[in-house]
């Protein structure tokens, strides 16, 4: 996918490794830009200033901004039709090279932009020296920033998708099956497990409405923004828009060139996910301990400890749990980014990608894998019933059945509170008390209160849109499973 590994033939060099790659080279060609200059740049401002390591994975959809910049140019009669065939036919090269790993990186040409365009030169001459006519790095990699991440948050939308139809099918699979509810990590009221699942698809509703909100302000074209200024040249826009698929342009070239919140809010949107996610990783652990034993996952999901044979960990939803901190790192970085930059372009914004790229990478990576560990998740039903039984969850209900024979609910909560006390005081849960113990606490309870008192009649009485009860469970995996089609 796109917005996944590095596609073959990309050797990522970081750190270190980049750098002892390009020592003790014969001396590196000129920059673009060396001609003001009266001496180069020693190697390791090069090797500072460089960002070909990491945006070189742009590299496809700045040739996509390259050749729709190009054709425009030609059409507003500002290249030839000559220069563009030259143009379209060494990019077709540079793609097969880049494809086959072939394409020769290099230091040297600081970036993806100027190594396309040192490659395009050599293939086509001075057609590839008028590419850049009318255009800026600046403007060209808000460009193909944008086109990437574009491209990434579709992959993303679709993987969120997959994610919410495993939790459909389990919800559906457990519409029924009894589970505590929790508030303050104590026994609450029953719920099913699918109720308790279906929350996390709804969460994850959200997360992919606000990916789609997002998208629509990745989706505007910087080009032609040039610098920062615009340009002098008669250069259509819409033009270059249209033909990337940009549902409109960047209204004002300073703004265009120099803000980065559409990479900001993704990084939000992703934060949100991953904090979602981290959610019902953290109850994955607790279900899987045994302490709980609601759940078992796969043993392709756990793995065990080098010193205590009997060990099988959650390490699955425990990384996840740790990644999230990694993305919601990734949005403060780039909120540090952005902070109190004068206007326009500034060079921290090269600083962008690295975060940009692992909030994509982090997400899709857990995504993927918890799609297929909510689909292979096993419960303990009978665990998960035992625990409801025990804190007492059915209070309520009795407060209620108390109210609806006359009682105010005030009155009602003190009685039940007080038959909770006796019920702890004998060590059973309060449905396991009598109909003799439980009128010593108010006359209205009849022998119909056992009704209430059970799991299935709990359940069974939040009937209502939202409700756990499992017809209404049921209802809500049938409309989710519309909604996601
Ligand atoms: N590699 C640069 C970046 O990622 C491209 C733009 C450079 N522009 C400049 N004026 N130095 O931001």
């Amino acid at each position: 996918m796109s917005n996944g590994a590095q596609a073959p033939g990309f050797p990522i060099l970081t750190g270190f490794r980049a750098m002892s790659k390009t020592r003790n080279k014969k001396p590196q060609p000129r920059a673009a830009w060396s001609g003001r200059f009266a001496e180069p740049v020693s190697e390791r401002v090069q090797r500072f200033t460089a960002s070909v390591h990491f945006d070189q994975r742009l590299a496809e959809h700045d040739i996509r901004g390259s050749l729709a910049h190009a054709r425009m140019l030609a059409a507003c009669a500002v290249i030839s039709r000559r220069d563009l065939a030259a143009i379209e036919s060494g990019m077709r090269t540079i793609q097969a090279e880049l494809r086959s790993g072939k394409f020769k990186w290099s230091l040297a040409s600081e970036d993806v932009h100027l190594n396309i365009e040192r490659r395009l030169t050599a293939l086509a001459g001075d057609a590839g020296k008028r590419l850049h006519t009318a255009r800026s790095r600046n403007d060209q990699v808000a460009t193909d920033v944008r086109l990437w991440l574009r491209d990434a948050i579709d992959a993303l939308a679709a993987q969120l998708g997959a994610l919410q139809a495993s939790l459909l099918e389990q919800a559906a699979r457990h519409a029924d099956t009894v589970m505590p509810g929790f508030t303050h990590l104590q026994v609450a009221q029953p719920v099913t497990f699918g109720h308790h699942l279906m929350a996390y698809f709804e969460m994850f509703a959200r997360d992919r409405e606000r990916l789609e909100d997002c998208r629509k302000r990745v989706n505007r074209l910087p080009l032609g923004a040039a610098a920062l200024a615009g340009t002098s040249y008669p250069i259509d826009r819409e033009m270059v828009a249209k033909a990337l698929g940009f549902e409109g342009l960047c209204a004002n070239s300073i703004d265009a060139v120099s803000d980065r919140d559409f990479a900001i809010e993704f990084c939000a949107c992703a934060a949100l996910i991953m904090t979602h996610v981290s959610r019902l990783s953290e109850e994955l652990v607790l279900w899987m301990s045994p302490r709980y034993g609601f759940i078992r996952l796969p043993d392709r999901f756990c793995t065990g400890s080098s010193i205590m044979p009997q060990k099988k960990n959650p390490d699955v939803p425990e990384l996840a749990r740790g990644k999230t901190g990694r993305v919601a790192g990734h949005l403060m970085a780039l909120l540090m980014l952005m902070k109190a930059q004068p206007l326009a372009y500034n060079k921290d914004n090269q600083e962008d990608k690295e975060p940009l790229f692992d909030t994509a990478d982090t997400l899709s990576d857990t995504l993927a894998i918890f799609t297929d560990l909510v689909a292979g998740i096993e419960v303990d039903a009978a665990a998960m019933r035992a625990a409801a039984l025990e804190g007492h969850a059915t209070a309520t209900d009795l407060a209620d059945y108390l109210v609806k024979k006359g009682l105010a609910f005030r009155d009602a909560h003190e009685a039940v509170a007080r038959a909770v006390r006796a019920a702890d005081a004998r060590g059973c849960d309060l449905a396991a008390l009598g109909l003799a113990e439980l009128r010593q606490f108010s006359p209205l309870v009849g022998a119909d209160v056992f009704k209430v008192l059970t799991l299935e009649g709990s359940l069974a009485s939040r009937d209502h849109a939202g409700g756990t009860a499992p017809r209404r469970v049921r209802a809500a995996v049938k409309r989710a499973r519309k909604d996601l089609r």
